[in-house]
């Protein structure tokens, strides 16, 4: 009877051990790596000021066919960055980071023809690594700006 209940304790935790261990196999098998960036408010201004909680989007197409290949959906921490993760074989293709729905900060709103904007050379060497995978930071700084901002 007590060997029994050891047994199916056993087998209970042999089997947790192997689902979780599946599901980071799983997870590792389908992010090869991250894009980072930054969204801040008047980027033209003293590099600007962190908007947390802005949205953006990676988004990536074939460089021959044009087809999209890959969109994941992003948001700012504390400090205006954000960490999207990638999908394997996009390396290859083109990505952009886009702004995606309106500034979260009421009074930097503005869209900034050409900071709204950005793309990821993956030719360049990672900033660094996260889970073991790299992390490649986008080509500029995006975000929106003040009413009355000069930055345009
Ligand atoms: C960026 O802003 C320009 C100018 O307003 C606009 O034409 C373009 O559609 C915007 N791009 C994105 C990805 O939001």
């Amino acid at each position: 009877m007590a060997n029994t209940m050891k047994m199916a304790i056993l087998i209970a935790t042999v089997a947790l051990c192997m689902s979780s261990l599946l599901s980071l196999v799983y997870a590792g098998a389908n992010i090869n790596g991250y894009i980072t960036g930054k969204v801040v408010c008047d980027p033209c201004i003293n590099g600007g000021k962190p908007i947390k909680s802005a949205q953006m989007m990676v988004i990536c197409f074939d460089k021959k066919t044009n087809d999209g290949t890959y969109a994941r959906k992003g948001i700012t921490n504390d400090v205006g960055v954000y960490k999207i993760a990638m999908k394997p074989g996009i390396e290859a293709d083109y990505c952009e980071v886009r702004l995606h729905k309106n500034s979260p900060w009421k009074a930097c709103k503005g869209i900034i023809p050409g900071k709204n904007v950005t793309t990821v050379n993956f030719n360049n060497k990672p900033v660094g690594l996260s889970n073991n995978k790299p992390v490649y930071a986008a080509a500029d700084v995006i975000g929106y700006k003040r009413r009355r901002s000069l930055c345009n």
